[in-house]
């Protein structure tokens, strides 16, 4: 069974308190539930995992990497625009990552038009909600039948 991790960065613990207009009204406990239950469906095997700290991110990619994960949907959140560290992270490993935001980001300030993180990623999602992530972890469990 192939392992995906999910990856939920700064502030995402704060989902459905969080400026709702912008991120909807739906807890990370949520989201969890969602794509346990599809990974369930698809007979995957995913890890979720949200932390505020970004050595954490760092060092759970690190640790999928060793585990034989083959990838990762990504939301690294505020640290997709600053985070060389996770950018390095992920191209020290042979993950797939799909990068995904929930909120359209290209419709926002111009401070969330640039991801450090996108060009070590296969593809980027932005602005579908949590659909982005089961959209996500489909085209990763498909990715890896080819
Ligand atoms: C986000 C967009 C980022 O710009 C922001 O810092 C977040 C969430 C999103 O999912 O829309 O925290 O990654």
């Amino acid at each position: 069974m192939i392992k995906i991790g999910i990856l939920n960065g700064p502030n995402l613990n704060r989902l459905g308190l969080r400026e709702p207009e912008t991120y909807g009204y739906e807890t990370l406990n949520d989201l969890k539930h969602i794509l346990v239950d599809e990974s369930h469906r698809l007979d995957v095997e995913i890890d979720f995992f949200q932390s505020n700290h970004e050595g954490e991110l760092v060092e759970k990619i690190h640790q999928w990497q060793d585990e034989g994960f083959f990838g990762v949907v990504s939301n690294p959140a505020a640290y997709t625009h600053t985070s060389v560290a996770i950018r390095d992270a992920y191209a020290s490993t042979k993950l797939k990552v799909v990068e995904v935001h929930i909120s359209n980001v290209y419709k926002r300030e111009e401070f969330r038009h640039t991801s450090l993180t996108a060009p070590v990623s296969v593809g980027i999602i932005a602005g579908l909600g949590f659909y982005g992530y089961i959209a996500a972890l489909h085209y990763l469990v498909q990715a890896d039948h080819k």
